[in-house]
């Protein structure tokens, strides 16, 4: 949500908030900031190699969800944030019989709060122009601490 409102504040044109396709733009605050450092572990059931390190029956490995999001050869300049950028496949729900039960919840409260915003302050802007953003959070979650905010054009 940190990472959504600070991408959205930061690179919607606020006389374009129409032209922005929402649900895409969030979509790309998913896909580079979800689940931070977090991790969810898997115990290897036989021996195996994925790409070139070998894995041993009974290791415990720990898949990173974002990091795919990050693939140059999927997502070109992944570091980038672009809000156009129309994202497929990004990985922060994870994938395959553990896929998140609350993507469609998670995705739907998002879209909700930042829409509701965009509606109450057209105007919303980051207030700092060298904001840089900085993160906790307990297990390695991106979560953003201060996200400094104007309302309005100028004075509020
Ligand atoms: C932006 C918000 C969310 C993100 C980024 C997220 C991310 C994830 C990820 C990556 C997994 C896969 C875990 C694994 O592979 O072991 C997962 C699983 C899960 N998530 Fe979420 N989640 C979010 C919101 C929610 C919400 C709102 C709920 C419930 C109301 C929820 C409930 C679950 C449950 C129950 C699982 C386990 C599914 C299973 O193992 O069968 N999540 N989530």
């Amino acid at each position: 949500m940190g990472v959504g409102l600070e991408g959205v504040a930061a690179e919607i044109d606020v006389d374009d908030v129409a032209a922005v396709d929402l649900s895409q733009a969030i979509e790309e605050c998913l896909r580079l900031g979800s689940n931070g450092y977090f991790t969810f572990p898997r115990i290897a059931l036989k021996d195996t190699e994925v790409g070139g390190t070998r894995i041993l029956k009974g290791m415990v490995v720990r898949p990173s969800p974002l990091s795919p999001n990050y693939d140059p050869d999927v997502f070109p300049d992944p570091l980038r944030f672009d809000i156009h950028r129309k994202p497929k496949r990004i990985l922060s729900f994870g994938a395959g019989p553990h896929h998140c039960i609350g993507n469609i919840l998670g995705r739907t409260t998002i879209t909700i709060a930042i829409t509701r915003l965009l509606a109450r302050f057209p105007k919303a802007h980051i207030s700092e122009p060298n904001f840089v953003p900085v993160y906790g959070g307990a297990v390695g979650e991106l979560r953003l601490q201060r996200l400094p905010m104007r309302t309005h054009e100028s004075g509020i």
